[in-house]
């Protein structure tokens, strides 16, 4: 069931998970770049490692609740007409779609290499047989994906901008705290 939204902006929940798993795949993004140039075998390494899988297992379960939340949860009405409002609405479901994908690409690439997924201290569950030729398939899928991902980011936060600098509505106002009765 989905609940009627009239109002100007995402709920706070919507929001909140909103700039978390933003923050989180930006961090993954920037963490993922870096993570191969480490020295090997020194604990600088095996710790982002460690804290990029955890990360990643953590945004999957956000995501998971944010897809919930947003099921339920209707998207403020949507002021956007026309092509606009198809893009936003095909940009936004690919989104969702590659944030899923990735780490969920990530975490078959290592299970399948024989290593356990770290999860915050824990073993993730060992879901994939060893198998080498697989576990190349999915690190080629993983990167390939993350690319995208970061093209549609980079793509999402411009319209974000154009939207507030040159056509200054109110479109990034919809996914920012109310400002108080003075604004
Ligand atoms: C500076 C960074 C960002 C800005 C300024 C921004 C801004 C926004 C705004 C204004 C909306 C609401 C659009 C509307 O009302 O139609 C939105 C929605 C959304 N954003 Fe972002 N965003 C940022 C980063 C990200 C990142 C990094 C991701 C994911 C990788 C992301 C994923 C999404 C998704 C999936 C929606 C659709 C929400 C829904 O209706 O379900 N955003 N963003």
């Amino acid at each position: 069931m989905e609940f009627r939204n009239d109002a100007p902006r995402y709920d706070a929940v919507a929001r909140a998970l909103h700039w978390t798993v933003a923050a989180l795949v930006l961090l993954q993004i920037a963490g993922g770049l870096v993570l191969e140039e480490l020295p090997r075998r020194t604990a600088l390494r095996s710790f982002a490692f460690d804290a990029h899988e955890s990360v990643g297992v953590l945004v999957i379960a956000l995501l998971a609740l944010r897809i919930a939340w947003r099921a339920t949860h209707a998207a403020p009405v949507d002021r956007l007409a026309g092509w606009h409002a198809v893009a936003a609405r095909a940009a936004h479901v690919a989104l969702y779609v590659l944030m899923v994908a990735v780490p969920l690409a990530g975490y078959a690439m290592v299970d399948a290499k024989g290593y356990d997924v770290a999860v915050f201290g824990f073993a993730g569950p060992d879901l994939l047989a060893t198998d080498e030729a697989l576990a190349k398939r999915l690190a080629a899928l993983h990167e390939r994906l993350a690319w995208a991902l970061v093209a549609l980011v980079a793509v999402h936060v411009a319209a974000a901008a154009w939207h507030r600098i040159v056509l200054r509505d109110d479109v990034l106002a919809r996914m920012l705290p109310p400002r108080g009765h003075a604004a």
